[in-house]
């Protein structure tokens, strides 16, 4: 790891409209912090009564470093915080899920309608043998059904593991091999850009490779429907059709686990992280209501698919949780023109827009008149994850899509934290290049490599000291790989970013400190990739790096060496892009492939990514003593 460095610190600053700080959920930041740190458990046992228990809690929680448990012995299934509750209630007509196709097709579900679906889908996989603690793996496009199938394994205690539609073929037998997932959901194809992408055709591939899968329901959408091989597969509509409508809800311990999701590792196997029923149900409930002040007539639409934690976490369970209504949409931002997202904020009139810095960079570099065609004065809280938001990024997203007047929450959190960790509290001022301070409920800090905090204006490790409620528990059968988190620095989780505090505690993330790139808001690993490269036949080896790039964030950059005999040609960049596309999918396609000699690497064999990143940059390479000559 890096020592620590000083960083030039940005000095704008907004004061938000006092209107928006008396009237939001948590109208004093300081208060509701310095209550949660007088009596962390006190603060969250208050917030846990909000939810529907079977059974309480004996302690709000119980911590043995580095495990955490939360809501010790309570029982509950956040589906029925998700939709029971709302439907015995005032919300059963609301509209629970807008979706909106890429053709500009519309379907809705209220939460009565919602919760029917759930509970046939749930009662379907349970005729298929699907019981408790079993993994079904969802491969899907962004459709309601993806929802319903999530909801469907928390309703019968089966642990979900998603795998992002963008992923190829080995990418996905991987996480289903790591889970010994029993059940693969997926769909004939999804529509992006006018094209179909063949999900079925790769989860195909895919489970030639997986012992585990018994069968794979598949969603059909294309006319006329896909013949399906009743060997293996199941119709998803035949099997909805025949089950029974009502599927009472599995009791679940707050500890037993709720899904895996897979991040990148900075080696080379994708880390399944596990995150628990009970806290992560507090969790993401606490902070959806609070940190986007969501109300009962909020129409809430945060764009990321639910292949990644924040469409777990802030499309599916934290906003059904808090009951409002949830746009989706399979459409991407600029198709069929740049105008697509601003037409259905227009349209349902969206009020709370949470989005990724790259999808905003991409909107800047289309120009201010897309979205001055449409009506957003519906909007009244905009929100940023995934990346660091870069301070133009952030003025031309105040001005241009929040009119001036929408508090931005720019929100720092992981796959690993399951809820946001940092952000700017609605009412808070902000400052652009900075994501804010730790959320009530979180202890956040910028220290050096022994723990110790740096000083303000100097770059450190940002960790977090204290479990909080939808910490991961551990990483999927490797409880080791969980460990190294909490004993990298000590008492500390380590999140892996470098970042930097000011005088006012104010924390601007920098990027990550370790070998994973982040690529337009996603998490690629080099190692993945590296391996993805060497597995042609014309590489011998690979080294990638991330390359800062002004509307992702980061590309991917590969040098390759090649084996004895091959030359370096056009046609082979475009092979092996190919090859890496297919493999892991499009997001870990290298941008640039440069062919070399020879790789840097240390005397013990280790390839140097640092100094080949150095190079490319421009930059000072640091310490190469330990450099092969
Ligand atoms: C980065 C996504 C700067 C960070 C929720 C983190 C951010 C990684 C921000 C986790 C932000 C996320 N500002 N960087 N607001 N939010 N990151 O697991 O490097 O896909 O460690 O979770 O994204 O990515 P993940």
């Amino acid at each position: 790891m890096a020592e620590s460095f000083a960083v030039k610190l940005e000095e704008r600053c907004y004061l938000p409209d006092p209107r928006c700080r008396a009237n939001a959920r948590v109208p004093d930041y300081a208060r509701e912090y310095s209550e949660f740190v007088r009596d962390p458990e006190a603060f969250w046992d208050r917030i846990a009564q909000e939810l529907e228990w079977y059974g309480p809690w004996e302690r709000v929680r119980e911590w043995n470093y580095p495990y955490a448990k939360w809501f010790v012995s309570a029982k509950l299934n956040i589906t029925t915080n998700c939709l029971d509750r709302h439907v015995a209630g005032p919300r059963r007509d609301k509209p629970a899920i807008i979706w909106r196709g890429e053709e500009g097709e519309e379907r809705t579900y209220t939460y009565g309608e919602l919760h029917r679906e759930v509970m046939r889908f749930a009662n379907g996989l349970r005729s298929l043998g699907v019981e408790k603690g079993d993994r079904v793996c969802i491969y899907m496009p962004l459709v309601p059904e993806l929802v319903v199938a999530m909801l469907a394994c928390a309703r019968i205690g089966a642990v979900h593991s998603v795998v992002f539609g963008g992923f190829g073929a080995d990418a996905l037998a991987m996480r289903i091999n790591d889970a010994d997932a029993k059940i693969l959901i997926t769909a004939d194809v999804g529509y992006r850009r006018g094209k179909t992408i063949p999900l079925r055709e790769i989860a195909k591939e895919a489970v030639s490779q997986t012992p585990s899968i018994e069968r794979v329901v598949v969603l059909r959408r294309e006319e006329p429907a896909v013949e399906i091989d009743p060997a293996l597969e199941v119709d998803y509509a035949s099997l909805t059709a025949k089950a029974a409508p009502d599927c009472p809800a599995e009791v679940m311990d707050a500890e037993d686990p709720l899904f895996i999701l897979y991040t990148s590792g900075s080696t080379g196997a994708p880390k399944g992280i596990v995150h628990t029923c009970g806290g992560y149900a507090v969790g993401t409930y606490y902070t959806t209501k609070c940190v986007f002040d969501v109300r009962e007539d909020d129409v809430y639409w945060c764009t990321a698919d639910p292949g990644w934690i924040t469409g777990h976490s802030y499309v599916v369970y934290g906003p059904l949780a808090v009951g409002t209504t949830v746009v989706i949409t399979e459409g991407t931002p600029d198709y069929p023109d740049p105008g697509a997202y601003w037409r259905l904020v227009e349209d349902l009139g969206v009020t709370i827009f949470y989005t990724a810095p790259t999808a905003i960079r991409m909107f800047m570099r289309y120009g201010d008149e897309w979205p001055a065609k449409y009506d957003l004065s519906t909007l009244r809280v905009l929100g940023s994850v995934g990346e660091p938001l870069n301070p133009e990024a952030f003025e031309w997203y105040y001005h241009r899509i929040g009119g001036g007047q929408c508090p931005i929450v720019d929100t720092w959190w992981q796959t690993e934290t399951g809820m946001h960790m940092v952000t700017t509290m609605i009412g808070e001022p902000m400052k652009p290049g900075f994501a804010g301070k730790p959320i009530p409920g979180a202890v956040v800090d910028v220290v050096d490599k022994s723990g110790n905090p740096v000083p303000p204006g100097t770059g450190g490790f940002l960790v977090i000291r204290e479990p909080w409620p939808s910490m991961m528990r551990t990483v999927h059968g490797n409880d080791e790989r969980y460990c190294k988190y909490w004993n990298t620095i000590p008492g500390c989780y380590t999140a892996g970013d470098l970042a930097v505090k000011d005088e006012d505690g104010y924390i601007m993330i920098i990027g990550r400190a370790d070998d994973l790139i982040i690529v337009a808001g996603h998490n690629i690993g080099t190692a993945e990739v590296e391996s993805a490269l060497v597995s042609h036949e014309a590489v011998a080896e690979a080294a990638v790096i991330g390359k800062p790039d002004p509307l992702k964030g980061n590309v991917i950059k590969a040098f390759v060496t090649l084996r004895v005999g091959v030359s370096p040609s056009d046609d082979l960049t475009e092979d092996l892009a190919h090859h890496v596309k297919k493999s892991l999918g499009p997001v870990a396609v290298p941008a640039e492939i440069e062919y070399m000699d020879r790789l840097p690497k240390t005397r013990s064999g280790k390839i140097m990514r640092r100094v080949l990143k150095a190079r490319e940059l421009g930059m000072d390479p640091g310490d190469i003593s330990t450099l092969e000559e």
